[in-house]
């Protein structure tokens, strides 16, 4: 079953929507198989962005992105990926639509609320990246 990762960024952990963006997922339809709150290091943060590292902002984003924790989760379900970057809407949230997570509580591109895989190939580089394998749990949901 396909995976992806997604995050609440520390503006989303800072405004309580933690509970708020999981309860999205859930009702969506799609498994939680693995979660934490944690605090990025310098480095894990510069890979996790290595595709922006020529970018002028790369310094901001990795600055905004290591100052204060994080919510990672890994969820699973059949177009999961394709499905969350709808869910979460347009990078800049003053092109998001109503309904989307960015849409509905993001003001700036910079504190954007959620990063989420955007590819097959980013989503195991950054589950990978993110969580060892005994952390994530397959479980079959009661009907
Ligand atoms: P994310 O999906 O986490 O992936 C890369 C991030 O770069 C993106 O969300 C934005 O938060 C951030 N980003 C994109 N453009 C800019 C910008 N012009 N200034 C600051 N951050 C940006």
């Amino acid at each position: 079953m396909e995976k992806t990762f997604l995050m609440v960024k520390p503006d989303g952990v800072q405004r309580n929507l933690v509970g708020e963006i999981v309860n999205r997922f859930e009702k969506k339809g799609f498994t939680l198989v693995g979660a934490k709150l944690m605090q990025i290091s310098d480095d894990l943060a510069q890979e996790h962005y290595g595709e922006h590292k020529e970018r002028p902002f790369f310094g901001e984003l990795v600055d905004f992105i290591t100052s204060g924790p994080v919510f990672a989760m890994v969820w699973e379900g059949e177009n999961v990926i394709k499905t969350a970057r709808e869910m979460m809407g347009k990078t800049n949230p003053a092109e998001a639509a109503p309904g989307t997570v960015r849409g509905d509580y993001g003001v700036t591109v910079g504190k954007n609320i959620i990063h989420g895989s955007d590819s097959p190939e980013s989503a195991e580089r950054e589950i990978n990246l993110f969580f060892d394998s005994k952390e994530l749990l397959t479980y079959t949901k009661q009907e």
